[in-house]
């Protein structure tokens, strides 16, 4: 934590930060809910005078160590938004995923953050894994919906390197009908999907910054920050973070770069992809899918109506 105090004045510096300019924070990990939240404070204190009003700030946290006074910590410190890993609220499923909290433990911390006053409550939940059955799934969402919460986001299960499941990659079971199937059964709870995994009555301002292109700061091991054409990586080894938090790489995007990101995070969203970005061609390839009715265009920009088709588009318009 000392180390993040000394990475933010570094970072405040580097992105010439003036009063009231962080239009949202976002605490991830890792786990957030295992560190007090006092250990946070100094990092508010510094952040305070540049945070903007009604500013919206996020942490993420895993039912287990999410406590009342860990809620009710972070809450005081200004924390007005949780994003719970639930995953599911079936126990068979929850020991496949190796979680250490019970369906009853996501059920209380989310009911308890609601006492506390939290509005803006989240919880992710996983699909796609071996065992997975659309009767599972359909009670997992129905039980989401029992709680007090404007926003859900759905990961299909990936197997990532370095990780126990990467010996194990028949857990993961993705077909095209279970993310189909699960994306109709949450919105006809009312939440509008406004990404490929993001769904609610609320939208969450700090993802959407990402998928708008802001700049962001990036802090932590293992973080990534942002800054015009520059992508900043604080080194992912934490005991040299510690010795050393300003061991950050960058790399300079080239325009090529940050067009693909654009039109990659525009159609995977809400957010649509400007005209002006593309060239002639591209232009011309986005009419012809606009003509097909794969793209809908007001006010110069185009929007995606099938977020899984979202990486096709992306490719065939920048081909
Ligand atoms: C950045 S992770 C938060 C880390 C979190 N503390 C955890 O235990 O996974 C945010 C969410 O990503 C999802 N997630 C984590 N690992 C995943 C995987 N291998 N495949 C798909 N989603 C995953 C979970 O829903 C998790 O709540």
């Amino acid at each position: 934590m000392q180390a993040l105090l000394v990475q933010l004045k570094y970072e405040l510096e580097r992105f010439r930060a003036s009063e009231k300019s962080i239009e949202s924070v976002f605490i991830g990990g890792g786990t957030p809910s295992t560190v007090a939240p006092e250990l946070y404070e100094p990092l508010f204190k510094m952040l305070q005078k540049y945070l903007s009003a009604n500013i919206e700030i996020t942490s993420e946290a895993n039912p287990n160590s999410a406590t009342k006074e860990w809620l009710r910590g972070m809450w005081k410190l200004g924390v007005n938004r949780i994003s719970f890993g639930v995953q599911s609220f079936n126990n068979d499923k929850l020991k496949i995923l190796n979680r250490a909290h019970s369906p009853e433990d996501a059920i209380e911390a989310i009911k308890s953050a609601k006492e506390i006053g939290f509005v803006n409550l989240s919880l992710d939940l996983i699909y796609a894994t071996l065992g997975d059955s659309k009767a599972l799934l359909k009670h997992d969402i129905q039980t989401a919906f029992t709680l007090p919460i404007n926003h859900i986001s759905a990961y299909a299960l990936t197997i990532e390197e370095g990780t126990p499941f990467e010996k194990k990659p028949h857990m993961a079971k993705e077909t095209l009908d279970i993310t189909t199937w699960i994306f109709e059964e949450i919105q006809k709870h009312g939440f509008t999907q406004y990404e490929i995994s993001n769904f609610g009555t609320y939208q969450s301002q700090h993802n959407l910054g990402y998928w708008q292109y802001k700049n962001y700061i990036g802090l932590g091991s293992g973080a990534v920050g942002s800054l015009d054409q520059v992508r900043l990586y604080p080194t992912s080894n934490v005991e040299n973070y510690i010795k050393n938090p300003m061991d950050i790489k960058s790399e300079v995007l080239t325009q090529e770069d940050i067009k693909i990101e654009k039109i990659f995070l525009g159609f995977r969203s809400i957010v649509g992809v400007h005209q002006n970005i593309l060239n002639k061609e591209e232009l011309k390839r986005a009419q012809l899918l606009y003509t097909e009715k794969k793209l809908s265009h007001k006010d110069d920009v185009f929007y995606n109506v099938d977020y899984l088709l979202a990486d096709e588009i992306t490719l065939f318009i920048s081909s």
